[in-house]
């Protein structure tokens, strides 16, 4: 089969995807840029660069996300490399970056250099993204998944940051008790029965990072009645929940004796994260 210039290509599937998602995936062919696309829409595909644009066509058409067609997606300031055994990093979970920056510069001083861990790292976006901005911060980043660690250790390369450290553990079994200053984590959250989900998360995502046991709770309750173990008094914990469980998170964490517990908004106005403080006696 023959190919197509850059014009015709949009125009014969323009009606059926997302005019955005088609110049991202024929920017991936041809290595070129978005202003090339509109500057040169003459450019002929080669007959490699039209068999993979048809290819990734195939797979917008089993809406597959596009994140895993470019193997790559933006989170906070960096590009992180996603396939399909980690969650692609979401827009709202870059505030839990901010708010973990903001309570680590209030606890680091010259004598204490902070360490962070990020559990349930997938694609080590947030620990990654915090290890990029605070050199000088610890950071420890772990995934029950090794094929999640896998790439997040990849990330880490490219992104050439030598304060990170990244291990397999199923949640905290493979820490020492009190050593963190701060735990962030996005854990599951979705319950298994919900009906809310898109079919190109259901079909794509990997179903370990999103779906957790008691209608979606069942893991954000074991990080809150273990994580004090791994804390240092005073510590933080900082934790990001499902659009409906922010009044069971808060529960959970009183019933626990964490203290200044603070809750956070999304972008969309959701109660969607929980900061909360170890006691300094635990
Ligand atoms: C919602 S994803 C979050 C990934 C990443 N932190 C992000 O924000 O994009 C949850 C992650 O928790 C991991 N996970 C699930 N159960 C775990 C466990 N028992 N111990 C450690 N990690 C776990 C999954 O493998 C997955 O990578």
């Amino acid at each position: 089969m023959g190919s197509f210039t850059i014009k015709e290509n949009i125009e014969r599937v323009s009606d059926k995807f997302k005019k955005n998602d088609l110049e991202l995936c024929l920017m991936a062919c041809i290595k070129k840029d978005r202003s090339f696309l509109y500057l040169q829409d003459s450019y002929k595909l080669s007959q490699s660069e039209q068999s993979e644009f048809d290819l990734s066509l195939e797979k917008l058409n089993a809406s597959m996300p596009i994140a895993y067609i470019l193997g790559n997606q933006p989170f906070f300031r960096s590009d992180f490399k996603v396939n399909s055994n980690v969650l692609i990093p979401r827009p709202e979970t870059e505030l839990i970056i901010s708010e973990t920056l903001n309570i680590g510069d209030k606890l680091h001083n010259e004598k204490n250099k902070i360490r962070v861990l990020d559990v349930g790292t997938g694609s080590g976006c947030i620990g990654l993204s915090i290890g990029k901005e605070r050199p000088e911060w610890q950071i420890t980043l772990s995934d029950i998944s090794t094929k999640s660690t896998t790439v997040a250790s990849e990330n880490m390369r490219a992104l050439d940051l030598s304060n990170c450290q990244i291990l397999a553990s199923n949640w905290f079994n493979a820490f020492d008790n009190h050593i963190f200053d701060v735990i962030v984590s996005n854990p599951p959250y979705i319950d298994q029965n919900s009906r809310l989900i898109d079919d190109g998360v259901l079909k794509f995502e990997p179903h370990e990072a999103l779906f957790a046991s008691q209608n979606g709770i069942g893991d954000i309750e074991v990080i809150i009645k273990t994580a004090q173990r791994v804390l240092k008094p005073g510590g933080f914990l900082i934790i990001e929940n499902g659009y409906n469980q922010s009044r069971q998170v808060v529960n959970l964490l009183e019933e626990q004796d964490y203290g200044d517990i603070k809750v956070l908004m999304d972008y969309n106005k959701i109660a969607r994260f929980t900061s909360s403080r170890k006691n300094n006696d635990g």
